[in-house]
């Protein structure tokens, strides 16, 4: 089956080097015929073109691999190979939570399927295992550490005591942080995976702007002090929950149980778990970034769609996020720590609160209006 990609960066190139170097028989039964670059300096395969329509107008290719990142063109791109009739395998979380709605509609419309299992834990296959597990049952809810970036900057500052702007040199350097890192450390690209996994674990499009998000940029070493002197360990933790009528869905800093499965996953690595009625919690740890683990997840999405074990149906029922249920304790670290009195359970050192158990909207209506911009907030296990 041959195979047009979009996109020759991290992912892209580790997918055409799985294909090219076909390890097992599925894989040979690929083939990339055409890819897609930026310019004049990436045309270092004859396969190379700069022109997208060498590949959205090619009859022979069945599956266009869109790895570019970013929103446009790869969503415009992506739209025209569907209406054009070619399955579209995606790695592009952002491109596909913010265009999700749309691009489902066009598949359904073209008699296509949109695949999405390299958009979120690299190469764990998590989604795949939310469909199998929806084959006999309803997802509850699902948690996890879904950002390599954040995970390998949280680690070696907890346990090493590095600093956070080195540390964000080093996960870029190893290839795991976006195009623009600040959609790591702000949490945003953990939220578009919660949105895309919403979209498998609930049968749901969700609004991703309306998941609550915050992020690491602000974290220091007083607060993983705190963090560490209790017993926590801190994640950067996504989380959805279904609730019939909306989903409760989250970014947030934990403070984790030391004994918590999730509190030692190391470096890059991702961990996800989902709760179900029958199946009770399935947890699956790997490799959430890098090029050849997330290629990987592109090139199972492909022999997929090869071998028509295409257990893909795009969702099309929008559902509503409300946290207003979610409760929780959070640790508030501020300099205006005194105009939260009315939340406060405890005082944490200086500048730092502890809460009452409180919504996550009562306490993110109160950190709102102090508009400090290096405030820190964590949820902390009970
Ligand atoms: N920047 C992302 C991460 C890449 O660090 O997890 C994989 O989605």
């Amino acid at each position: 089956m041959k195979v047009g990609l979009l996109g020759h960066g991290v992912v892209g190139s580790g997918v055409r080097t799985i294909i090219d170097e076909g390890a097992t028989w599925e894989v040979r039964e690929l083939e990339v015929t055409a890819i897609l670059v930026k310019d004049e300096t990436e045309m270092t395969d004859p396969r190379t073109t700069l022109n997208a329509d060498d590949i959205i107008n090619d009859p022979e290719i069945q599956v266009v691999a869109e790895c570019m990142g970013g929103l446009e063109p790869a969503h415009t791109y992506a739209k025209r190979a569907l209406q054009a009739g070619k399955h579209v395998v995606t790695s592009n979380k952002k491109m596909l939570a913010t265009f999700c709605g749309d691009l489902f509609d066009t598949a359904r419309e073209n008699g296509v399927t949109i695949h999405y299992e390299a958009s979120c834990g690299g190469g764990i296959p998590w989604m795949a295992s939310l469909d199998r597990t929806r084959r006999v049952d309803d997802i509850v809810s699902f948690r996890g550490i879904f950002n390599g970036t954040t995970n390998y900057i949280l680690e070696r500052m907890f346990h090493e005591n590095r600093d956070f702007a080195d540390m964000l040199k080093e996960a870029q350097k190893l290839g795991y942080a976006e195009q623009d890192p600040t959609d790591d450390i702000d949490g945003y690209d953990v939220r578009y995976k919660v949105a895309l996994s919403c979209a498998k674990a609930f049968d749901a499009i969700v609004d991703a702007e309306k998941i609550l998000t915050y992020g690491i940029r602000n974290i220091t070493a007083q607060d993983l002090q705190f963090c560490r002197d209790s017993g926590y360990a801190c994640k950067l933790m996504g989380k959805g929950e279904w609730h019939t009528d909306y989903i409760s869905a989250m970014v947030i800093p934990v403070f984790l149980h030391a004994d918590d499965v999730f509190a030692n996953i190391p470096l890059n690595f991702n961990a996800i778990e989902s709760n179900s009625k029958t199946l009770g919690s399935a947890a699956f740890v790997g490799q959430g970034a890098g090029s050849l683990p997330t290629a990987h997840a592109v090139v199972q999405n492909v022999i997929d769609i090869w071998k028509d074990q295409d257990s893909e149906i795009n969702p099309k029922t929008r559902v509503p996020i409300d946290n207003q249920f979610h409760q929780g304790i959070y640790y508030i670290r501020t300099v205006k720590d005194a105009l939260l009195a009315s939340i406060t359970d405890q005082r944490v050192g200086d500048h730092a609160i502890l809460t009452k158990k409180i919504s996550v909207l009562e306490a993110e209506n109160a950190i709102r209006t102090l508009a400090d911009q290096d405030l820190f907030i964590a949820e902390v296990a009970e």
